[in-house]
């Protein structure tokens, strides 16, 4: 099947070599000219791990190509993935200008019966806006031709992209037509035979599962971080509470790690944006609302938390250790490490950090911190020197540092885990003042 993927970020280009790696013939299209040079050039634009070897081997295969003609992408063609951004206005409503400019670019493009898919995350009632986007081109050239949209939300974590979108819990379509159903069984057929369950309904339910099962993720995070902030109060052990909780076959024990807050590129926008289109179906969405919010006071929370901890951070050097959403990833977008930062330079702190894959964003973020951020080579050089460490994402290999060594290149001996990777370890409180999260 000759599959075209438009949008060539973390969901399109893992889409389009996942799916050549299905066997089919896949064109990655993007307007980023540096990001298609780089992949013609075997250079991947982010982190993900895995992902180089599969664009490798389908590309060798002459089974996946990039592109930045969209004329080319369209025309050779039969479904046509949209999977570009959809970031959230100043209101919080998701900003469509890029999926209904990929919409109109297929409809100037279209030479014959095409399947539409919109695999980015968007409000309900995008695909008929795509549909009307598409029919608006064809009008504009007094042609008529055949096609049909459908909705297929992604649920991909990043850092588990390739094991996730080759298996994943579930596939869901959204769609008006028997023939596009069809189609997108085939585009996933190596999913279908080996028994993925496939959810078939129409495109506003398919758009509405994608907002509703990450809002109630988000929902799940923030009730186990206001569990924890409840457990430093009373002496409880939230790690303990979560554990048992999840044994309850109702509840799972799946996101209910406390910490930090949650951060990333779709539990802030798409809990925003939910909230946004509930309003303007006349609804207040309180119990998202309210998850956002406590999502925002976690983050100065754990301000909070190092502050009074150690008196004050004026003057003082804290080592940050992990600056990305989550481990596995580069990306930066609305990671809780953009707000404890700044707030903790606000209050005089000077900050020596280490991520394994954040620095690139990090250091155009973070920018007008940069005379205060010194950004190290490693764990033991953010350390040393600094009178606290703080872990912000928790990388595998911060879950094994040498602590006797990093305690005697310190100043003072604070350690705030704020991912409780260390909180199971009581040797971790013989060394440092150690806090963790609700633990
Ligand atoms: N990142 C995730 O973990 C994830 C998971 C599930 C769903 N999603 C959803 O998938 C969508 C894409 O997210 P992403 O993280 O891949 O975004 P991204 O920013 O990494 O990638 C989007 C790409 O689209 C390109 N683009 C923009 N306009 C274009 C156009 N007119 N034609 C061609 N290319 C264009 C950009 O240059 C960019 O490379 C979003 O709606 C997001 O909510 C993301």
């Amino acid at each position: 099947m000759k599959i075209g993927v438009v949008g060539s970020g973390y969901v399109g280009l893992v889409a389009g070599a996942c799916l050549a790696d299905f066997g089919h013939e896949v064109i990655c299209m993007d307007v980023d000219e540096k990001k298609i040079d780089d992949l013609k050039k075997g250079v991947m634009p982010i982190y993900e791990p895995g992902l180089d070897d599969v664009v490798e081997r389908n590309v060798r295969y002459k089974r996946l190509s990039f592109t930045t003609d969209i004329d080319l992408t369209v025309k050779n063609s039969d479904v046509l993935f949209i999977a570009v951004g959809t970031p959230p206005k100043d209101d919080g409503s998701a900003d469509l200008q890029y999926v209904l400019a990929v919409a109109s670019d297929i409809g100037k493009h279209m030479n014959g019966y095409k399947v539409i898919v919109d695999k980015s995350t968007v409000p309900v009632g995008t695909g008929q806006l795509v549909k009307k986007t598409v029919n608006g081109e064809l009008k504009k050239r007094g042609v008529s031709m055949d096609f049909d949209v459908v909705s297929n939300p992604e649920f991909l974590r990043e850092g588990k992209s390739i094991h996730d979108f080759t298996h994943p819990d579930r596939i869901v379509i959204g769609c008006e037509s028997e023939k596009a159903g069809e189609m997108m069984k085939k585009v996933y057929r190596v999913l279908y035979i080996n028994n993925t369950p496939f959810v078939v309904t129409n495109i506003e339910t398919a758009e509405m599962i994608k907002y509703a099962s990450n809002a109630f993720l988000a929902v799940k995070i923030s009730f186990i971080n206001e569990m924890a902030l409840l457990s430093e109060k009373v002496g409880a052990n939230v790690q303990e509470i979560a554990k048992a909780m999840g044994m309850d076959g109702r509840i799972s024990p799946k996101f209910l790690h406390a910490g930090c807050g949650y951060g990333g590129s779709c539990f802030p926008k798409d809990t925003k944006a939910i909230v946004d289109i509930a309003a303007k179906n006349g609804l207040e969405f309180k119990v998202i609302k309210s998850a956002i919010e406590a999502n925002e006071i976690q983050k100065m929370k754990m301000v909070e938390k190092i502050v009074d901890s150690m008196g004050s951070v004026k003057g003082k050097t804290i080592c940050v250790l992990g600056l990305t959403f989550k481990p596995e990833t580069d990306d930066m977008r609305d990671a809780p490490s953009l707000v404890i930062l700044p707030e903790l330079i606000r209050k005089g702190a000077k900050i020596k950090t280490f991520c394994p894959q954040g620095f690139k964003e990090a250091k155009w973020r973070l920018a007008e911190y940069s005379d205060s951020i010194e950004y190290c080579n490693d764990s033991y050089e953010a350390a040393s020197g600094s009178s606290a460490v703080v872990i912000l994402t928790e990388w595998n290999q911060f879950r094994g540092l040498d602590l006797e060594r990093i305690k005697t290149s310190m100043k003072d001996n604070f350690f705030f885990d704020l991912r409780n990777i260390y909180s199971a370890d009581d040797s971790i409180r013989k060394i440092f003042k150690y806090s963790g999260v609700g633990v």
